[in-house]
């Protein structure tokens, strides 16, 4: 294949006969050792029943639940120019609200005017190909759209409908729960299932309606979290990925068109990343088929048709997604860029929770471990000897979330400055808090004791699978 045929990269896509297959190891290896991956037939042998997510039933039963809007222009997945038609990569829509009832009415009433004009548009062609009836023809030219504004046509994008209420929508995340485990929202093989707090869209579902045009633009994951996509159809929708180690070819690219990767929304040029050197996965999500997006991998997607898609995040415990995760969480340090997963805590959890088998994710976690205790402990103990604070012990309760800095986004992890305004907390890191020691009410809150911690540290242990033979 020339070299450009060899950039535009075979979509990985596993077919689901059986329901032995959907449980299978293959299947999870499968996915896991690709960038991305399209699954056909596994929605079908979990005989899940997608109609619960279509249009017609969440008008029925929620039709006064929030959705946030976004008023996007209507362009080919290929194409993305401003107003005057110049090429870019940039590709902001103002953010909305609406309700799931006012969405889907518009969901319905565009899909019938299209219908329309699909129609309208055949008979003409009938016409002209008989000769047809001059008036009515200049009648069509004179009602016709100019082109330049047809390009251009405004439409709404239905997006991020919380689904985490387990009460509300228990009939739909049942069917969820329906897929294999590796897949699944919350099971002990999922990283996120370990937080011990909801953190929205990841550890629970979102829901996206979607009219034709509507796109999802360039991102990674938070914290570079692998993710699961369902489209409950009735249309396609088109994707395309990058994998995780051309990151910084993107990232470069993205500086030189004038966007930022994390904090802007983009849609990069398919040619041009082509001609870049960089390999892009493209492909078509139909109805019932369900897309894994592999741990860090850039990806982006428009709606080719009207549908509704389902998704969530899933960490597997592996080596790859807890180096990409931590690696992130740094960068997003120094971006100033909150990390949604709270990474500190989450490792601590691990450690509580995870008999970890393999030697690399030991390694890397009991790192993490150290290195974490020693920054707290060195706060601790700076907090008291130069900021002459006096530590509170307030343990957290379950279920309250991650802490983050007011100032610059970061997580604040077990040792936290806080001052109580209005019965809420104000949180700041050690480095923010010295902008305010001097105000009033600021105190040193730690959550977990240190001897607790230590205690934690070293009862993680490694548990090998197949230990050497002892020899006698
Ligand atoms: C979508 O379906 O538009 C998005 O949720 C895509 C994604 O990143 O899962």
């Amino acid at each position: 294949r020339d070299p450009e045929e060899k950039l535009k990269r075979p979509t990985p896509v596993i077919n689901i006969e059986t329901r032995k297959d959907v449980m299978s190891l293959e299947l999870q290896k499968f996915c896991e050792g690709s960038p991305i991956a399209l699954i056909h037939g596994l929605t079908t042998q979990l005989r899940m029943d997608l109609s619960l997510f279509s249009t017609k039933h969440m008008m029925e039963y929620f039709p006064m639940e929030q959705i946030e809007i976004r008023d996007q222009l209507k362009m080919d997945p290929d194409v993305n120019v401003t107003v005057n038609g110049e090429p870019t990569w940039e590709c902001t829509s103002e953010k909305k609200w609406s309700t799931i009832g006012d969405y889907g009415a518009y969901q319905i009433s565009h899909f019938k005017a299209s219908l329309k004009e699909d129609s309208e548009k055949v008979r003409a062609e009938k016409n002209n190909k008989y000769g047809g009836d001059s008036q009515a023809k200049r009648r069509r030219t004179q009602n016709a759209i100019p082109d330049e504004t047809r390009q251009f046509q405004v439409i709404k994008f239905g997006t991020n409908i919380d689904l985490s209420d387990d009460v509300k929508y228990k009939r739909q995340l049942t069917e969820l729960a329906k897929m294999p485990p590796f897949c699944r929202i919350i099971a002990g093989c999922n990283l996120l299932s370990h937080l011990g707090h909801t953190v929205l869209g990841m550890n629970s579902a979102q829901m996206y309606m979607k009219v034709p045009g509507n796109r999802t633009t360039a991102h990674v994951e938070n914290n570079c979290l692998a993710s699961v996509n369902i489209n409950v159809g009735p249309g396609d929708c088109e994707w395309f990925g990058v994998p995780y180690e051309y990151w910084s070819a993107v990232n470069e690219l993205c500086t030189k068109e004038g966007v930022n990767f994390l904090k802007n929304p983009w849609w990069p040029n398919f040619q041009q990343l082509i001609n870049e050197g960089i390999p892009v996965y493209r492909f078509t999500q139909k109805a019932g088929d369900l897309v894994w997006v592999g741990p860090g991998c850039i990806h982006w997607v428009q709606a080719t048709g009207y549908c509704n898609n389902v998704a969530w995040n899933v960490g597997p415990i592996s080596y790859n997604q807890l180096a990409m995760a931590a690696h992130q969480y740094e960068w997003n340090k120094l971006q100033k860029y909150t990390s949604l997963v709270p990474m500190q805590h989450l490792f601590w959890q691990l450690a509580k929770n995870v008999r970890v088998t393999q030697p690399r994710v030991y390694m890397l976690i009991r790192g993490m471990l150290i290195r974490s205790l020693c920054y707290a402990k060195f706060v601790a103990t700076w907090a008291e000897s130069k900021l002459h604070m006096s530590i509170m012990s307030q343990p957290k309760k379950q279920g309250d979330g991650a802490l983050y800095c007011k100032d610059c986004l970061v997580e604040v992890w077990n040792v936290i400055f806080a001052r109580e305004l209005k019965e809420k907390f104000q949180v700041y890191c050690a480095h923010c808090v010295l902008k305010h020691k001097d105000e009033n009410g600021i105190h040193v809150i730690q959550q977990i004791p240190f001897p607790e911690l230590v205690t934690i540290y070293n009862d993680f242990q490694l548990h090998m699978i197949n230990k050497p033979p002892v020899l006698a």
